[in-house]
């Protein structure tokens, strides 16, 4: 991409169609505390846009002002077209929004499978109507199977969570989004506390996603999100610093102040 700058102006508009995720000016202020201070961006169907910064810059609040778990203080959210401000987050989940947290989310006593079967019964619109051309309710469970088995999970099935590593626990998590077949899938700090050769699963499986699924990833680690990303969004203390191309926030000055000078 060379449409984008790194002064965090917003790139040119996505030739040819709407982008899947439009926020122009959003903030959200707690009290006296701005947690995210007028942010800018456009995520093209099939994007991948990493927002990184140190911690307390705002990229969990921006992710929820994004699933509609917040209601931004300024500005406006677009989806899929669509704008979504004053939309609920379950009906945003309806139209194609997945999200892992930072903290678990799982049914800690039902098994992998039962995990991702359930979210597969309670999936996108765009999941119930493939579904629904395949037929019975049974197509879930053969659905589950095959996502467990894309995110490495297959020898698990019958396993119950709390048995699982941390890491295993993170693969589940993505299971579980990917098996709603979101257009738009939100990972917030998937890789965190993970060890170096689960980080290493952690990338393949992210590269594994498909194109139709565009991705929002959060990420402290600087190096992992480089590489999985199109796009950056570079955030401190709640203000957008720098937005472009990993080689242009690999090369600019004020990331690489907040990153060399307050790693944490
Ligand atoms: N619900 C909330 N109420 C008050 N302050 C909040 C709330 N959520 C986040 N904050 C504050 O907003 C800032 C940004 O937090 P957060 O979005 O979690 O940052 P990050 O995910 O980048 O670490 C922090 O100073 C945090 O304490
Ligand atoms: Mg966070």
């Amino acid at each position: 991409m060379t449409d984008v700058s790194t002064d965090g102006s917003p790139p040119a508009p996505v030739a040819g169609g709407e982008p899947d995720l439009r926020l122009d000016g959003v903030a959200k202020r707690f009290g006296g505390l701005t947690a995210v201070n007028g942010v800018t961006l456009e995520l093209p169907p099939g994007g991948r846009l990493a927002v990184i910064g140190p911690n307390g810059a705002g990229k969990t609040t921006l992710f929820r002002l994004i699933a509609g778990e917040y209601r931004p203080t300024a500005g406006r959210v677009y989806l899929f077209g669509e704008d979504v401000t004053r939309v609920s987050e379950r009906a945003r989940a309806r139209r194609g929004i997945a999200r892992t947290f930072q903290v678990s989310n799982l049914f800690e006593q039902l098994s992998v499978f039962e995990n991702v079967c359930i979210a597969a019964q309670v999936g996108t619109a765009r999941a119930r109507s493939v579904w629904g051309r395949v037929g019975p309710r049974a197509r879930f469970g053969e659905e589950s199977v095959a996502v467990l088995e894309r995110v490495g999970l297959g020898s698990r099935l019958d396993d119950p969570v709390h048995e699982l590593s941390h890491g295993e626990q993170r693969q589940l998590e993505i299971a579980v989004a990917l098996v709603r077949m979101p257009r738009l899938l939100l990972l917030d700090e998937p890789a965190a506390g993970l060890s170096a050769s689960e980080r290493l699963m952690l990338r393949g499986l992210l590269e594994t996603i498909p194109r139709e699924t565009s991705v929002v990833l959060i990420e402290h680690d600087m190096t992992l999100a480089l590489e999985l990303s199109d796009t950056v969004l570079c955030m401190d203390n709640g203000v957008p610093l720098a937005y472009g191309t990993p080689d242009e926030i690999r090369a600019n000055p004020a990331v690489q102040a907040v990153y060399l000078g307050r790693r944490d």
